[in-house]
């Protein structure tokens, strides 16, 4: 300690340039950090900084997500995640090359795998092309509702972390049909100048845009879904009819069958009335509606009556389920029984039992079935093509696994199929045969 100081102090007396150089050249203190040691550490931390930053590494599953979830309320986590997207703020694929093997054919068109954003996650349109660049060939934004409403009172959402779920009882909160379509026709005007030959509303090679249509709480049960096929029908490559929100009061009652036939029959008439997509004005957006898998087997058959008549083009099992599988739940409380919507791993074998149940009754149309709850590997998403989905899509495993499950989720289906030496269209409805 004293030799420490007095040398210190002879360095003080000479000239800065000279004590510069004798810093520079002084060997390191044998204790401390050789160049090449510091070289190392600095290397390995820019590597994981790198890979960070990759949307599939682990960091982000097993740090950033449960950090978020620590630090938040599932409500706080949500809007982060949805400010984080927007703004550019999230770890990005470093590569994202779908196998040909994961090609859908589905409504004229292709996507080039079969994972979905469900809707809710981005229901104001506001993160669209930040889903599609972590790998999702399908979006679904919404539910939007005509006019402006808040919602449910907070808190309305909340973590079931053992079990890899969520309760929510949003009660579509929605900025209205205006603030959207003015965000997506600025999108379009933005997109169409740098990609003026896309002829899909994403505007993404073999990827579609959703839109997810609701009502307003005290609005017409009809007329309000008019309104959303007039305003968005033009910007979608998909238009979906959600009558099964558990949330807003009397919506599931439009899916008995008298209700939804007479929905449903007007809203393909106004669909058919439109001039076109405004990207493609030679198509108009294929119509499916979204039901929920609290339903007996008779009502799924009304649900599946009402679609032929209809003329729809597709069905999604399922939104989020009112029951609460309490033998299966690890989460023990009062929050299991808070009221709303039970989603997530819980979820997928009442969604997929309803979903079987469903394909039996429409598997001689030309209805597409989409498969949704609880998927959160490529075993449920194949469990679900197999039982007849033509793709699927999820939102509460990307909550909680993070923005490279999707990847995650195609590399594992990619996998499976090669090992089969079938494509996923081959395997599509193959618990049929
Ligand atoms: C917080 C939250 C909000 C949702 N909001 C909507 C919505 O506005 N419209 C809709 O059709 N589905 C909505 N859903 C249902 C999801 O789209 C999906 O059908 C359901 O969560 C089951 O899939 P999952 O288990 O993969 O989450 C919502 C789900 C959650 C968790």
């Amino acid at each position: 300690m004293q030799s420490l100081s007095r040398h210190s102090l002879r360095l003080a007396k000479r000239p800065l340039s000279s004590q510069m150089r004798q810093i520079s050249t002084s060997r390191p203190a044998k204790a401390g950090l050789g160049p090449a040691s510091v070289g190392l550490l600095a290397a390995a931390a820019l590597a994981f900084g790198v890979y960070s930053l990759d949307a599939r590494s682990a960091v982000q599953e097993y740090v950033v997500c449960p950090l978020i979830r620590a630090l938040t309320t599932a409500e706080q986590g949500h809007n982060l995640g949805i400010l984080c997207l927007k703004t550019g703020l999230y770890p990005r694929l470093f590569s994202d090359v779908d196998d040909p093997l994961l090609k859908v054919d589905v409504f004229g068109k292709t996507l080039s795998n079969p994972i979905g954003m469900a809707a809710g996650f981005d229901k104001h349109g506001e993160a669209i092309d930040a889903l599609f660049s972590l790998g999702f060939s399908y979006v679904e934004i919404g539910s939007i509702t005509p006019e402006p409403q808040p919602g449910n009172p907070k808190p309305r959402f909340f973590r079931l972390s053992q079990d890899d779920a969520v309760i929510n009882r949003y009660g579509f909160n929605s900025v209205g049909h205006w603030a959207v379509l003015a965000r997506l026709r600025e999108r379009f005007a933005k997109l169409h100048t740098k990609h003026p030959d896309a002829t899909l509303n994403s505007f993404q090679d073999n990827k579609f845009l959703a839109i997810n249509l609701g009502k307003n709480k005290t609005g017409d049960e009809v007329e309000d879904y008019l309104a959303g096929v007039h305003n968005f029908g033009p910007y979608a490559d998909a238009l979906v009819i959600n009558v099964s929100s558990p949330n807003t009061p009397g919506l599931r009652d439009l899916q008995n069958e008298a209700k939804l036939t007479n929905l449903l029959t007007k809203v393909v008439k106004e669909r058919n009335s439109l001039e076109g997509e405004l990207i493609d004005p030679s198509r108009k957006p294929p119509v499916l509606v979204k039901v929920a898998p609290d339903l007996t087997e008779a009502e799924i058959e009304s649900i599946a009556q009402s679609a032929k008549d209809a003329k729809i083009d597709g069905i999604i099992m399922s939104n989020t389920t009112v029951q609460r599988p309490v033998d299966q739940l690890i989460t023990k409380g009062d929050i299991v029984n808070e009221t709303g919507g039970l989603s997530g791993k819980p979820l997928k074998p009442i969604a997929l039992k309803a979903f079987r149940t469903l394909r039996k009754y429409t598997k001689d149309s030309d209805l597409v079935l989409v498969g949704c709850g609880g998927i959160s590997s490529g075993k449920d998403a194949l469990e679900f093509a197999r039982a007849g989905a033509t793709f699927v899509e999820f939102y509460t495993a990307f909550a909680y696994q993070g923005p490279g499950i999707t990847r995650k989720i195609k590399d594992e289906i990619t996998e499976e199929l090669k090992r089969e030496g079938k494509t996923w269209m081959e395997i599509v409805g193959s618990d049929d045969k």
